[in-house]
C-alpha cells in the first residue's frame, strides 16, 4: 500500500522507512561521507513532509524559519536538527539524530495492548527528561544573547523518544508553527491532532512555554493512569475536553499513586497558565525530588529496561513485562550503555530557495 522507500533524499542514502502518518514519512538514512565527521554519527534520521504540505510559499519560508532556530538547540533531552532543505522532487526534509529506540507512543501502546501498565518510575524520568529538554528551549539565547524561548507547541508521546540506554528526547521542535498553519489554510488535512493541546491553544489564545508544561502533564498523567485523558474518537468531542481542562482524580486510575505526584500534575494541569508551574524545570525538579527519595532502581537504567521490553513485546517474544519491584529492571543487557549523544558542530545547512 505505501510508495516504494526512496534510494536517496537530499544526498542521504536511505536505508529504510520507520515511520510516518499523515504529515510526514521517516526514514533512517546515511550521509555523505563528509558530513559524517561533520556531525559525529553515520546513522540519521530523514523526515520528508509529504507534499501537500510544502505547496505553499509562506509554508516553505515558515518551515525554514523554524528548522533554522531549532538546529541551535542543543541539549541531550532534545534531538538534534542537523540538516534540513528541498529534495529533488521538491518535498522538504529534515535531518535529524537518529535515536536507536521507541517513541513514547509505541512504550504506552505496547503495555496498555498487553494489559501492563508502564512502571511509575518510569514514567517520571522519561518525563522528567522531556522536561529538561523542553527548558533548554523555553531558555534558548539567540546569537545575539538574547533571550529567544522556544515553545514547542505539540508535546506528545510520539514525539518523545526514548533511546535503547534510557535517554528521552524531544522530537520535532519547530514543526508545530508552519503544520498549525497547514491545519487552518487547509482545513480538513490533519485529524487527530487535538488530544495534546493546553486550553490556550484549544481557544486560539496566545501559547508561551507554560502551554508545553500542560502538555507534559497530559503525557504524564496517561503513562501513570495507562488510558487517554482528553482524546476522543470525534475530534471535536475532543477539543471541548480540552477547553474544558476537568481532570479526574488519577488515583481513580493508579491507586496509591504518590501525593507529590498527584500534586505535580494538578498544578501542570491548570487551565490558567499561570497557575502552573512557572517553568519546566520547577516541574522536572518535583519528579527529580520524588525519584530520589525511592529506594529502588529509577532513571534511565529502568528507562532502559522499559524499552528493551518494549522492543522484545513488539517483536512478537513472549515477555511478563517489567515487574513493578524495581529489582527485574537491574539486569544488564547487551543494549546497556552511555545516552547517545552528538557533538555541536556547527554545519553549513542547505537552505530552501
Ligand atoms: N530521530 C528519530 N530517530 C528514530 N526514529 C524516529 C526519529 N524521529 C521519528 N522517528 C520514528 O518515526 C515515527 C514517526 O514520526 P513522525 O514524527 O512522523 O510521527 P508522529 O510523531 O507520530 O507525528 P507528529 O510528529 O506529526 O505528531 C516516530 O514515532 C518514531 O518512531
Ligand atoms: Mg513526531
Amino acid at each position: 500500500m505505501s510508495d516504494p522507500v526512496p534510494k536517496e533524499i537530499g544526498g542521504y542514502a536511505i536505508e529504510g522507512r520507520v515511520g510516518g502518518g499523515g504529515m510526514a514519512e521517516v526514514f533512517r538514512a546515511r550521509p555523505p561521507p563528509d558530513f559524517i565527521e561533520a556531525i559525529g554519527c553515520d546513522i540519521v534520521a530523514v523526515k520528508t513532509l509529504l507534499p501537500a504540505y510544502a505547496k505553499e510559499a509562506q509554508f516553505r519560508e515558515m518551515f525554514a524559519e523554524e528548522a533554522e532556530i531549532s538546529t541551535s538547540l542543543q541539549h541531550p533531552n532534545v534531538v538534534e536538527l542537523f540538516d534540513f532543505g528541498e529534495a529533488a522532487d521538491g518535498s522538504l526534509f529534515l535531518v535529524m539524530e537518529w535515536v536507536d529506540g521507541v517513541d513514547l507512543g509505541q512504550v504506552l501502546r505496547s503495555y496498555r495492548r498487553r494489559r501492563l501498565r508502564l512502571h511509575p518510575f518510569a514514567a517520571c524520568s522519561i518525563i522528567e527528561q522531556a522536561l529538561r529538554g523542553l527548558h533548554a528551549a523555553h531558555t534558548r539565547v539567540d546569537r545575539d544573547g538574547v533571550l529567544h524561548p522556544v515553545v514547542h507547541r505539540d508535546v506528545s508521546p510520539a514525539n518523545i523518544l526514548v533511546s535503547r540506554a534510557g535517554a528521552a528526547k524531544i522530537a520535532d521542535f519547530g514543526l508545530a508553527r508552519p503544520l498549525d498553519r497547514v491545519r487552518r489554510t487547509q482545513p480538513g488535512i490533519v485529524k487527530g491532532k487535538f488530544a495534546y493541546l493546553a486550553p490556550e491553544q484549544a481557544f486560539d489564545r496566545a501559547v508561551d512555554p507554560r502551554t508545553d508544561l500542560f502538555a507534559a502533564g497530559i503525557v504524564l498523567w496517561e503513562a501513570l493512569a495507562s488510558r487517554h485523558l482528553f482524546r476522543r474518537d470525534d475530534d471535536l468531542q475532543t477539543v471541548l475536553l480540552v477547553r474544558q481542562a476537568k481532570v479526574p482524580d488519577i488515583r481513580r486510575f493508579a491507586p496509591g499513586l504518590d501525593g507529590r505526584l498527584v500534586h505535580a500534575l494538578t498544578r501542570a494541569l491548570q487551565a490558567d497558565p499561570k497557575r502552573r508551574y512557572p517553568t519546566a524545570q520547577h516541574f522536572a525538579d518535583d519528579i527529580a525530588a520524588f525519584l530520589e527519595e525511592q529506594e529502588a532502581i529509577t532513571g534511565p537504567k529502568l528507562v532502559a529496561a522499559v524499552v528493551r521490553d518494549v522492543l522484545r513485546a513488539e517483536a512478537g517474544v513472549h515477555d511478563s513485562g517489567i515487574r513493578v519491584s524495581g529489582e527485574s529492571t537491574t539486569s544488564r543487557g547487551p543494549m546497556d550503555g552511555p545516552p547517545t549523544g552528538t557533538a555541536p558542530i556547527p554545519l553549513v545547512r542547505r537552505r530552501i530557495a
